[in-house]
Order: C-alpha cells, then structure tokens, then sequence
C-alpha cells in the first residue's frame, strides 16, 4: 500500500534516551536514517530524571529508559539489559580476586553519578541492603568523566556495562568480581498510553528490535529487577 509507505517515509519523530543509552540506540538510528531519509529525527539525552519530566509532560514519542515508576499511565515494552558493573583501576588492590564479599567495599572512594540518575539509585539501593557505607569522592552528571576519574585513581564506580565496554577492552579500567554484580537493571521502550504513535514512530520502534543486539532483555537477568522509585 503507496501510501502507507509514503507515511513512514515522512514525518518526524522526537526521542529521548538515557545517558547509558546513547551508546547503542544512536547507531540504529543513524541506520535507520540511511534507509528513511525523508524521515526528521531529533533526540535528548538525559539521565532517568529528566526523561521523567519529559514523559510527563508528554515531550518525545518514544522514550528508552530503566524501569518507570508505576504511577505515570506508560505503555513500556522491555528492550535491552543494561547490566550495571562495578569498575576499578587496573592496579587496585582489589582487580583480579575472586567473588570479593561486598563487605570489603566498606569505606571505599567511590565516584558517584548526580542524583536523578537511575545507576546511582540502583547503586545507593545495593549497598543500603548490604550496610555498606562508602566513601562518596567525587559526583559528577557524566558516565564518561567518571571513567575517566576512576582509571586515573581517584575511586571506584558503578557505571552501566554498555558505557565501559571499550575501556575494559583496552585495559584502561577493570571490573570488580564482587559477589551480587552485576547489579539487574533493563531497558524499556516508553511512550504514555494512549498516545498514538505516527507511522515513523512505529517504524523506528519496531527497527529498534528488529535491529537490537543479540542481548535481550531477560535473556541474561539472574533475578528479579527490584521496582524504582
Ligand atoms: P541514568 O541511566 O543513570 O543516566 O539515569 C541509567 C538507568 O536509569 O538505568
């Protein structure tokens, strides 16, 4: 049918993703922009909190963040893991050891994401169930400063696998065999229910798993993702 094609091939589509997600989905979309030029794309990246606020101010088609909290009325389809690593230097004192008792992490530096991020909530969760207090050094908005800070020494970090995959190859930073790592978080296509998604929007969605790496969600979760605030 002509002019259902003609539909996907115009219009326009508005999307926000998460800061640990801007390093996988703005690939598909580049793709996705070769075979559809005709097709206007425009995209925010920001941390949980913002796309919240977006959400709920209905902003975006297509939102692809962690799990959204149950009282915005949300279609939400699951997409992707996003398994959350804890990351050291490569000389520290703990690189290396087997199933490390969370327990050892008490008092350590560590370089926090800003509140409003889903990995520092995730995160503070973990070591309050464990009654871990650590050494909070530095906080800083950016998954790519906190790499940065933690290879030259300054702490530890949890950060999400996806934003460390080239670091780890490299040597740069390594992860930490801490017993209950990874931390379970996922990713979730969201848009508010209700809301009628336009030809190109379904288009991308459905290139989005179409197109996903082979890594889907809930094919490597080891247990339940606990519900967010
Ligand atoms: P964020 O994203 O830390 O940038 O908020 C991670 C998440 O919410 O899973």
């Amino acid at each position: 049918d002509l002019s259902a094609l003609q539909g996907v091939e115009r219009g326009s589509i508005k999307l926000a993703i998460l800061t640990t997600v801007k390093y996988t989905v703005p690939k598909l979309l580049g793709r996705f922009c070769a075979v559809h030029p005709g097709i206007e794309v425009s995209m925010q990246v920001g941390n949980r909190e913002l796309l919240l606020q977006r959400l709920a101010q209905n902003l975006d088609d297509l939102t692809i963040m962690g799990q959204p909290p149950e009282q915005l009325a949300l279609v939400c389809e699951p997409f992707a893991d996003n398994p959350l690593v804890l990351v050291a230097p490569p000389d520290h004192p703990l690189a290396g050891q087997r199933q490390i008792d969370p327990q050892r992490l008490q008092g350590l530096p560590f370089v926090l994401r800003e509140p409003g991020s889903g990995t520092r909530l995730t995160s503070e969760r973990f070591f309050a169930n464990q009654g871990i207090a650590i050494k909070p050094r530095l906080e800083l908005a950016s998954n790519e400063a906190i790499k940065q800070t933690v290879a030259g020494g300054l702490g530890l970090a949890v950060l999400s696998a996806h934003t460390v995959v080239a670091e780890l190859a490299l040597g740069e930073l390594v992860q930490l065999d801490v017993q209950g790592f990874p931390l379970i978080r996922r990713w979730y296509v969201v848009y508010p229910q209700g809301k009628r998604l336009s030809a190109a929007a379904l288009a991308f969605k459905d290139w989005l798993y179409t197109h996903r790496s082979p890594e889907r969600a809930g094919e490597h979760s080891a247990g339940a993702e606990s519900g967010d605030a």
